[in-house]
This record gives structure tokens, sequence and C-alpha cells, in this order.
């Protein structure tokens, strides 16, 4: 049997959930934006090929990626010596925003899942995609790999039981993402923050996030959008974005009703529930935010699948 997995891109944080809010993308016009893995049988040993359009910022050694080290847990784990041709298709540049690592971890671990007849729950499953997505941004955050691996937009819950649980979303509205084309470590983003807050931040951070919930599960989307605000990274990020702060001033003018970071950047988002209007800040985002050739911006609804099984499609087109 063979199989591939694709696993979409997502936003960390939504802005307004530092760690603890995320959601999957995809663009509007159908492109793929998120890593696909596949698996095939082989006669003994793990191999991996990286191919795709950000391949070759990625290590040369394919022992060094990270779905490589997936394979060998998985196989490890399982105690079996199977062998397995693997393919990574990289669509996603690293260190964007756009949760490149995760899609990789999710679109491994899922494949890897599938093809060994499921040893893993998904909340199982879901944990070992947050601990090897750690290894490569520095720090154990599911807010990139939940919802790549489950779709729609994920509220970090981390019981015991339950890593998190998807919230209601704006059906309406339209994520404009725009990738400058530079690249920014998670790691290094995350120094910048602050150790400790002042309480009057904690209490903002505490009254925006549960709002924004409150807004979803109302389908307030005038509250949701009035609440969509970062305390927590973007005053401590948004200089370290070069053009961040101009685009976020000129995309209000242009009327879209809120911008932030996306994940730990350089990605932006932008939201509007009026299409046009999207199209006229992407291509103010075209020709003044993304650096020709490197960069790109997608307009994108929330995805609801997460994590899927491709092959099946790809064989009866
Ligand atoms: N929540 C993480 C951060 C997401 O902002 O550092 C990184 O994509």
């Amino acid at each position: 049997m063979s199989l591939t997995v694709y696993a979409p891109a997502s936003m960390g944080n939504v802005g307004v959930g530092f760690d603890l809010l995320g959601a999957a993308l995809a663009p509007i016009d159908g492109s793929l934006l998120g890593d696909r893995v596949s698996i095939a049988p082989a006669i003994s040993d793990v191999s991996l090929t990286v191919v795709g359009q950000w391949a070759g910022k990625l290590p040369g050694d394919p022992k060094a990626n990270i779905v490589f080290q997936c394979a060998q847990f998985f196989l490890s784990k399982l105690g079996r010596n199977h062998g397995i041709a693997m393919t990574l298709e990289k669509n996603l540049p690293v260190g964007s925003g756009l949760g490149s690592s995760a899609s990789s971890v999710v679109a491994a671990l899922f494949a890897l899942n599938e093809y060994f007849d499921r040893p893993y729950d998904e909340q199982a499953l879901l944990r070992l995609m947050g601990q090897f997505e750690g290894q490569i941004s520095g720090s154990v955050h599911y807010d990139n790999v939940a919802p790549c691996y489950l779709g729609g937009m994920q509220l970090m819950l981390d019981t015991p039981s339950q890593v998190c649980d998807s919230l209601p979303i704006f059906k309406e509205w339209y994520w404009l993402v725009a990738y400058p084309g530079i690249s920014l470590s998670t790691a290094k983003m995350r120094a910048l923050l602050p150790e400790a807050y002042e309480r009057s931040v904690a209490i903002d951070f505490g009254r925006y996030l549960s709002a924004f919930v409150h807004a979803c599960y109302k389908q307030d989307a005038a509250l949701a959008i009035e609440m969509l605000k970062d305390v927590i990274a973007e005053p401590y990020r948004a200089d370290e974005i070069p053009g961040y702060r101009q685009a976020s001033a000129a995309l209000a003018e242009l009327g879209m009703l809120t911008t932030g970071i996306s994940g730990s950047g350089p990605t932006l988002f932008c939201v509007t529930d009026d299409l046009s209007k999207a199209q006229a800040a992407k291509a103010w985002l075209d020709g003044n935010y993304i650096q020709p050739g490197l960069g790109f911006s997608h307009i994108c609804q929330i995805d609801s699948q997460g994590a899927r099984r491709v092959d099946f499609e790809e064989s009866s087109n």
C-alpha cells in the first residue's frame, strides 16, 4: 500500500490567543498551501526524498529532516523493521509563520499512523505531533499542529484527556495572508517577548481572548473583530518584521477589519468579509509587502478538514 497525506498551513495565535488559538488555512483559489508526505513500501530501511518549491531551504542530509526522524521514531516504537520510502513535498517556506514545521510533522505522523493501521488514537497522535514540532520551534505549543491536524479554529485546553477543541468560525470571513519572503525563527521571535507581563496586560489578554471566544459562540462578528487584539506578542515582534507596521496602517485604510501577525511572523494576516476588499488588499500587499519572487499572498478561508489522505483524490482524477 502507498499513500499520500496533505497537511494545511496554519496560523498560530490568530492574534488574540498567544499559544492558545490556531486556525488551518485553505486558499479560496484551491491552490496547495501545505506540505504533502507520501509513503511507499521499500525492501529495507527508511529513505526520504525531499521535493517541492521550498525543498532547497531544508537540511541537505535527509536524516536531519524532522520527517525522517518521525519515521525512525515510529518504527522503533512499533518494534518493526519495515522498509519505507518517504517523499516530502515541501510547499511551505520555513520560518514563515504559516506552520511550516507543523505541516511537515503532521503530514508525516498522520501518514505513518495510517500506513501502520493506526496504532495511535487522535489525542495520542496529536501529543506526538506537538513533541516533534517542539523540537524545531524550541518549545511545545499546539497552536499550529492542532489546527493543521484537525482543521478549523482550535482552542487549546491542555487537559489530561483533551489537547484542544474547535471553535465556531465566521464562515463569511476571508483571511488574507501575506508572506514577505524572509525567514524568521520562532525561537528567536519568542526570545523577544518579556519574561513577565504587567497585571493590566494579563487582564486585557484574558478579556480579549475570552470575549473573542464568546463572540464566536454568539456569532457576533463585530464583537469578535473588536476583541481580536494581540497584547502579548505583536508589540514586541512588529518592529522585527520589515514593513509590518506600514502594512497594517495601509490595510486599515483599505477597509480591512483587523491585521495581525500569523504565528511568530513574518507572515501577516488581515480579515474582511468583503471579497473585493480582500482582492484590493492582496494587490497592495503584492506590490508593497512582498518581495517579488520570494513571497506570496493568498486569500483564504478556514480549512475545516485538516490533515487528510489525498491519494484517493489523485487516483480518481
Ligand atoms: N504561538 C507560537 C508563537 C506560534 O507565537 O511563538 C509560532 O508559530
